[in-house]
């Protein structure tokens, strides 16, 4: 996101809670870099100083609700005038919201934000092309030249990380956006199935889906080491993403801000090396660093 800033050469502020992770954004043009932690409004003021708009993303897995809603609270008494939330949205017809932990609570915090009197704008994208990367949950697996998710011949509608980000920078250096939602999804509904073919074409190497139970990916998880609240969360997921075979596509949100839609083949192809390095987990003592973090995985 904030390479996006520093592509187009708008100046942006970034917070950081680890310095070190944050390393590679000190050598972006234009970016600021300053440290904090959303939790604890006390390390926030140099950040919050001066600040016209504030561009909300944190990480699901790490109390997102309370981390974001006490960030809001902080922001506002510092008078920022304005926050983006970066939300969620599932593409399936009639998603129930209540039904998955992190969309129900994108949901409660976009509630908090709209309560609390800021301006306020949410970018909601569905789920990003960057899960089917290999080292993350639900990624394929470079090693077998498998993608093993559990869903069934449901189509999801995933949008490419950059076209998001484009959207975010758009939302952030022009006017006119508040009180609005801006949905967006990728420009097709895929099965697993062609999201394979997709992939293979890519890179001349063939990968199938593998439609094992949700119970048995839900062990292979456990028994690679994912903690046991992203395994719940991820049963919720799959449950839903079974029920649901129909996807949207909602490309309105590309077009009111002039950012032409990838489809997973062009992304496929820009990350035709990344589809093929083995990223898998290795649990060996001393092995490889895990994909995931000690919360769990990157993305979904
Ligand atoms: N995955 C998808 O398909 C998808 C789709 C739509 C929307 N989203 C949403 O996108 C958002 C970002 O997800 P992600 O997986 O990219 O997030 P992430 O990389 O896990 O986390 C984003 C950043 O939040 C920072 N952070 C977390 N807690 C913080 C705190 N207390 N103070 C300061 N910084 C803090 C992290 O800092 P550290 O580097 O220090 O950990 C990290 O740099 C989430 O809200 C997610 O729900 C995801």
């Amino acid at each position: 996101m904030v390479q996006e800033f520093a592509r187009q050469n708008v100046p942006v502020r970034a917070l950081v809670r680890n310095p070190d992770k944050a390393r590679k954004l000190h050598r972006l043009p234009r970016v600021e870099v300053v440290e904090g932690d959303m939790l604890r409004p006390e390390t926030l003021t140099a950040a919050l100083r001066g600040v016209e708009r504030v561009l909300l993303i944190s990480s699901e897995r790490e109390r997102m609700p309370e981390t974001q809603c006490t960030f809001i609270d902080a922001a506002k008494a510092a008078g920022v005038p304005h926050i983006v939330k970066y939300s969620s949205r599932e593409s399936g017809v009639g998603f129930d919201i209540d039904s998955f932990t992190r969309t129900r609570e994108h949901r409660d915090i976009e509630r908090h934000l709209e309560a609390s009197g800021l301006a306020w704008t949410h970018l909601r994208p569905s789920q990003f092309m960057e899960v089917y990367l290999p080292g993350t949950l639900t990624g394929v697996d470079p090693r077998r030249r498998e993608l093993r998710i559990p869903i069934g011949d449901s189509r999801l509608s995933p949008v490419a990380i950059e076209d998001v980000a484009k959207v975010a920078v758009a939302l952030m250096t022009s006017d006119g956006h508040e009180g609005r939602a801006y949905d967006m999804t990728g420009p097709e509904a895929l099965t697993m199935k062609e999201v394979v073919e997709r992939i293979s074409e890519a890179t001349g190497t063939a990968f199938r889906h593998v439609e094992l139970s949700p119970e048995d990916k839900l062990r292979e998880s456990a028994e690679a080491g994912i903690p046991e609240p992203t395994i719940r969360i991820l049963r919720e997921l799959f449950a839903e993403r079974r029920r649901r075979p129909e996807s949207h596509v909602l490309l309105d949100t590309h077009r009111t801000f002039g950012v032409r839609p990838t489809s997973f083949a062009e992304f496929a192809r820009r990350h035709a090396e990344a589809f093929l390095a083995d990223a898998a987990p290795t649990s060996a003592p001393g092995g490889r660093e895990a994909p995931w973090d000690a919360h769990g995985n990157r993305w979904w």
